[in-house]
């Protein structure tokens, strides 16, 4: 029975594509690869490069959903060394980057709403619950995220 426990844990976490579980900075780093994931098969959509189907973009909007609702959990005092791209502004602004959290938040929970149970209907359904979405990768990364360039 334990080893079964285990096996199922093991599953869950490989699921998720959490290689190091209790480091709270891959595991903010593997939210966010989900969540690009869903952002690049919504801009195939967009683009046309996939054609539209209602339960992939229902897919798409209830992942930036789940990282949504976790992401806020994965910033404890002490993670901004490391290997990790986040900014120190984080923990100098840990209201302001909560506030960016409610509202990626705030807008994956209309997309879900918007979503309904089978999807949106068609494309321009689509794009208008998702855009907002979207927004808040740009906007949290200006100002959370120490960018590459
Ligand atoms: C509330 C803030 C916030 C929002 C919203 C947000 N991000 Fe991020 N993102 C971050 C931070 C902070 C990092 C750096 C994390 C680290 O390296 O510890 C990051 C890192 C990333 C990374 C690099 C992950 C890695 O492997 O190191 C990708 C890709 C990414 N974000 C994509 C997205 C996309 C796509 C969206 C929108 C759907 C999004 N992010 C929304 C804050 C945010």
């Amino acid at each position: 029975m334990k080893r079964l426990a285990i096996s199922v844990s093991a599953l869950l976490f490989t699921m998720v594509g959490v290689a190091a579980a209790d480091d709270p900075i891959v595991v903010r780093q593997s939210l966010m690869q989900a969540a690009a994931a869903s952002a690049a098969t919504s801009a195939g959509m967009m683009k046309g490069e996939i054609e539209y189907n209602p339960t992939v973009a229902k897919a798409a909007i209830a992942t930036l959903y789940g990282v949504s609702q976790a992401y806020g959990d994965y910033f404890p005092e002490g993670t901004q060394e490391g290997d990790s791209d986040a900014s120190p502004r984080i923990w100098e602004d840990m209201e302001g980057f909560q506030q960016a959290i409610a509202d990626f938040q705030t807008d994956t929970a209309a997309a879900v709403q918007a979503a309904g149970e089978d999807g949106p209907a068609d494309l321009a359904a689509f794009q208008q619950a998702i855009q907002p979405v979207l927004s808040n990768c740009k906007d949290c990364h200006e100002d959370f995220r120490i960018q590459d360039n």
